[in-house]
């Protein structure tokens, strides 16, 4: 397959994995890109820029396949911005492949990288963002539809739409993301203007994903109705799976509470022991309505593979009715 993304990129194929903060482990990072996609190591797992060298050279040392890092920019009461520029400078000096930086765009980076050979792309859920992107001189923008785990624009426009406007307004490549988890979703997206795919829940439910065997049984099972928004109140929405954390935030959120009620109930290390002993229930676990196209739990070889046999399998399908 050959797109500008996998040009872009120099990988097989056009499918990227997005920032999981603390599942977007160098493991898994070399996993996905020795299977021809980009893999992802997720820069707020760590504390420095220093923590980030070490995990992205220790990537290096499982590939030699190019590798992403997503760094997202949004308010955030661990990282100084000292931190956000330690990130960026490291990633440009480990000439990483390229960054998918998520929230407020990273302007002032955008020389530096491109000086180190770094492509850089932006997830966004709305044109008027996408047109911003663009003129900054990023490589590449992702369309993130309202399906997307994670930190949806509250904008709630769906990848359906979201994605072909962006296509159609901007020139440079774009990126899908929100409800795409097997090869009918990548026909679909590049059927809509799309140059590659960028995918997290998916990649889950991967053998070389660092988590407990139970939350591979919990993603099998679910289905794509049983996530929610948290968080909306605040102006700050997240979609996360239904539990009963889920549903204690969203009372809380209906009773009026603000921030400093919330805060404890969402912290990010309640959410990394989650995934490592399988409680599902205490802490906000960030996936998207692709939850429902979870069905098994393959390496990520495997899936690379299925998903551009089933991808062509369903164009050639399509085009035949034609
Ligand atoms: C467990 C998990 C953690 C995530 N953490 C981040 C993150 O730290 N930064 C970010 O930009 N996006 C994050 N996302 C969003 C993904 O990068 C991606 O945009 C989104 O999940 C795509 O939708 P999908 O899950 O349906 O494939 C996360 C998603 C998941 C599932």
């Amino acid at each position: 397959m050959k797109t500008r993304i996998t040009e872009l990129f120099g990988i097989e194929y056009p499918i990227i994995c997005g920032g999981m903060l603390w599942l977007a482990t160098p493991e898994l990072c070399a996993a996905i890109s020795n299977a021809g996609a980009l893999g992802n190591i997720t820069a707020c797992n760590y504390d420095t820029g220093e923590d980030l060298r070490e995990a992205i050279q220790k990537a290096k040392q499982l590939t030699n396949k190019p590798i992403g890092i997503n760094i997202t920019l949004l308010p955030s009461m661990r990282f100084t911005e000292a931190i956000y520029d330690d990130f960026f400078r490291v990633c440009a000096e480990e000439k990483v492949a390229a960054i998918e930086v998520s929230g407020k765009p990273a302007v002032k980076y955008l020389d530096m990288l491109h000086k180190a050979g770094v492509k850089v792309m932006h997830k966004v859920g709305a044109v008027r963002h996408a047109k911003n992107i663009e003129r900054y001189g990023y490589d590449a923008v992702i369309a993130a539809g309202i399906e997307e785990g994670g930190h949806p624009l509250n904008d709630d426009v769906t990848l359906m739409v979201l994605l072909p406007r962006i296509a159609e307004t901007v020139n440079i490549p774009v990126i899908a993301t929100g409800g795409i988890a097997d090869g009918r979703g990548l026909a679909a997206a590049m059927s809509l203007g799309a140059e590659g795919v960028l995918m997290a829940t998916r990649f889950i439910a991967t053998r070389e994903c660092d988590v407990h065997p139970k939350i591979y049984d919990e993603l099998i099972q679910r289905q794509e109705n049983e996530t929610t928004l948290i968080c909306k109140s605040l102006g700050l929405q997240g979609r996360a799976l239904k539990n009963k954390l889920a549903e204690h935030v969203l009372e809380l959120e209906a009773q009026g509470s603000g921030l400093a009620e919330l805060i404890p109930l969402l912290s990010g290390q309640k959410a990394k022991e989650a995934w490592k002993t399988g409680e599902t229930d205490t802490a906000a676990f960030m996936v998207g309505q692709s939850v429902g196209l979870v069905k098994e739990v393959t390496t990520c070889e495997e899936l690379i593979q299925s998903m551009v046999r089933e991808a062509k399998e369903t164009l050639q399908k399509n085009l035949a009715r034609f």
